[in-house]
């Protein structure tokens, strides 16, 4: 039940109060003042407040933390297509207020409970012209950030609508520094980027989730949005070296509109989020408390698993996905990767390019792509059979290449089939920037479509995994069958990837920026770091490959956070390696997280406990420093005592000449031992800690 308002009928009295003085007498003081008017709202604990005020008929909010400004007053409003914006000559019409404190259980997570603690304002504003257009933003204060929408209710003077731009603002009184990558560059508008820092009055045009940090470093802030339903994506629009403004920047339709609507509307929420040290902003749940409750019937089907894959071989050039002699997706490949998947408790197995429609230029072709029939040697029912009998998920793969009418026109009867085969899990995919019909991947079409998928695949029980998505707005509270995806460079950049793969900086950044708004398939854990590329020629420096430590792989499982979570590398290279046993070992869904170390583009070291179980797992990670951690073991229950299997970076080890040396240690410890963590450049450690037998 939704526990409305505050824990006592006391302070429910004392809500109510302020609800009366601010609605009932504000509008008054608004009409005399005609021209100037503020409202605020604070978050429970008192530290973050929220002024909304209109300046000169115009609507702003600005936000500031311990009384320090953090966003100056910021506009907010709206362009239309044929009709006047939605900006001028407002007066306040209402304000009303609640406050919500409440707890809810995720089905899977990075934590089993979250809280969901806010106060909340909703400022109604109207033209004062004879067209009376109104609309309100609604405020919600949380410790750990802030969330606004609008919401723009039916009316005469407002029905169908086409926003060319949303003018929502976030003024940032510091000229903080931003890690970022570029949104809206031509054939380059996707995720798959490396991150670049850079102080807030340099950017140009970014992406969200976007962390920035003061220039004194007593606050991290990352603006991002949350229930992105039937809207465009925000990217931000830097100000280009004039001030420190940044703005809403909507992914476009193919004739240049941002989004269609009618009333009644809401847009997806802003997100603010605030912490004084970085290692505060995980694991983030602001976005997640932002989203409507969970509206599945039963979550009980819905598993986070370990998977292997016919995926690396094609990423490396030794299978490919179309048909011929190095076909991967054959029913006896399947066979093998299931068998081994049995044999090592990992729960499913990835099948790729098993469809007809990857001869030739499959990116072209995207509209030949079928999603029901495999190609000759690869029998599905068979595969699905097999995999059932050994208590193996099958993970079918659907790559749409952006042919998304293609993809929608077969979506039901795909989904039915999968369902007919008792297969539950699918990764999708979208290589593109544009579809074929011209919209923005990322703009509301693209937005229609991949909760679209979801909807369909909560229909038929079935789990996603979705490759170069729209990022991550808090979907899986609502639909938890909307489990990982990518929207980020992930290892296969070591394989083929541009700037010789992803520098040992990377996962640093990740985990601070793309990691807070969900869950990444980042595919972790290659053994085979110094792989021959089968060239002939020699390795040059500038050659992909991993750019890690073999421990460093490992302590990724438990660092970089997904539900689905892969051992990406080939079944043979995992062979007699004693390291291996980490992969076997490490949980995928997890009751607790603490960061307890951590620097962005650094390091960071993250405890999890696992779900339903007493073990706790370490992920340690370094950029190309070495660096050595002590970590207090407190988190461990007082008196009890623990294993810990300690997978460490190897005598001499580094990333660039000398990747693979793991050194295997077990130690007893307790609640009040300190680890002492030695990480080579480039390096990592993973330890997982399990009660004693
Ligand atoms: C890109 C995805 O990230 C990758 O995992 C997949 O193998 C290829 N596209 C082909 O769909
Ligand atoms: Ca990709």
């Amino acid at each position: 039940m939704r526990a409305r308002s505050l824990e006592s009928p006391g302070k429910r009295a004392q809500a109510d109060r302020r609800i009366y003085l601010v609605s009932r007498v504000l509008p008054f003081a608004l009409c005399a003042a005609s021209a100037q008017a503020q409202v605020r709202v604070a978050s429970p604990d008192g530290r973050n407040e929220v002024t909304a005020e209109i300046h000169d008929g115009k609507l702003y909010y600005s936000l500031r933390r311990d009384g320090r400004a953090l966003l100056l007053p910021s506009l907010l409003g709206f362009e239309l297509r044929g009709a006047p914006p939605l900006r001028d000559g407002l007066h306040l019409v209402d304000t009303t207020r609640q406050a919500i404190d409440e707890m809810w259980t995720q089905p899977w997570g990075e934590v089993a409970r979250v809280r969901d603690h806010h106060n909340e304002l909703k400022v109604s504003v109207a033209e004062t012209a004879s067209t009376g257009r109104q609309f309100a933003v609604v405020f919600r204060l949380f410790n750990d950030g802030v969330g606004f929408r609008y919401e723009v209710p039916d009316q005469p003077s407002l029905k169908d609508f086409e926003i060319t731009e949303e003018l929502t603002e976030f003024a940032l009184a510091d000229n903080a520094r931003a890690w970022w990558i570029a949104s809206n560059r031509p054939r380059l508008d996707r995720s798959e980027q490396l991150y670049s820092s850079s102080p807030v009055s340099v950017l140009d045009s970014v992406q969200t989730p976007l962390t920035l940090e003061t220039r004194d470093g007593r606050t991290f802030i990352v603006i991002h949005e949350a229930n992105l339903v039937d809207y465009a994506r925000m990217n931000l629009r830097g100000p280009r070296m004039e001030g420190r403004t940044l703005h809403a920047d909507l992914a476009p339709w193919a004739d240049g509109i941002k989004v269609r609507g009618r009333t009644p509307f809401v847009t997806p929420w802003r997100t603010i989020q605030l912490a004084e040290r970085a290692t505060d902003l995980a694991p983030s749940v602001l976005g997640l408390n932002l989203n409507p409750p969970n509206v599945l019937p039963s979550t009980a089907w819905i598993k986070p698993m370990k998977y292997v894959g016919i995926w690396w071989g094609m990423h490396i050039g030794t299978m490919t996905w179309s048909s011929g002699p190095k076909h991967g997706a054959t029913t006896a490949n399947a066979k093998r990767y299931i068998d081994f998947a049995a044999a090592n408790r990992l729960g499913g197995v990835l099948v790729e390019g098993w469809n007809v429609g990857w001869d030739g230029d499959w990116i072209q072709n995207r509209n030949a792509f079928s999603f029901t029939q495999a190609y000759p040697d690869y029998d599905l029912a068979a595969v699905a059979r097999y995999a059932h009998e050994k208590g193996v998920k099958l993970i079918v793969h659907n790559e749409t290449s952006g042919g998304i009418e293609n993809y929608e026109r077969q979506l039901d009867s795909a989904f039915a089939l999968y369902h007919s085969l008792g297969l539950d899990a699918v990764k999708t995919g979208y290589v593109m920037d544009l579809t074929s019909e011209g919209h923005s991947h990322w703009g509301q079409y693209m937005v229609r479509h991949y909760r679209k998928v979801i909807e369909t695949a909560a229909k038929y029980g079935i789990m996603l995994d979705v490759h170069e998505p729209v990022h991550d707005t808090g979907e899986r509270r609502t639909y938890p069958n909307m489990m990982s995806r990518e929207g980020a460079r992930g290892q296969e950049y070591n394989a083929w990837g541009g700037e010789g793969g992803n520098p040992p900086e990377h996962e640093t950044i990740l985990f601070f920026t793309r990691l807070l708004d969900g869950p990444m398939d980042f595919t972790p854990g290659i053994f085979d770091i110094l792989r021959e590329r089968g060239t002939g020629s020699p390795r040059r420096p500038e050659d992909p490959r991993v750019r890690t430590t073999l421990a460093k792989q490992l302590a990724l499982y438990v660092v970089l956070y997904s539900p689905l979570q892969m051992a990406a590398d080939l079944p043979e290279n995992y062979e007699h390696q004693p390291a291996f046993q980490f992969i076997r070992d490490v949980a995928v869904d997890w009751d607790t997280t603490r960061v307890l170390a951590g620097k962005i583009g650094d390091y960071v070291v993250v405890a999890r406990r696992e779900r339903n179980g007493q073990s706790w797992f370490i992920g340690a990670i370094t950029d190309e420093e070495a660096r050595s951690f002590d970590v207090p073991l407190s988190f461990l229950t007082p008196g009890r005592r623990y294993v810990a299997e300690i997978y460490a970076d190897g005598p001499g080890a580094n990333w660039l000449t000398n990747p693979l040396p793991v050194s295997i240690s077990q130690r007893a410890v307790t609640a009040t031992t300190r680890l002492h963590l030695v990480l080579a450049p480039g390096g990592g450690q993973a330890i997982r800690i399990r009660p004693a037998r």
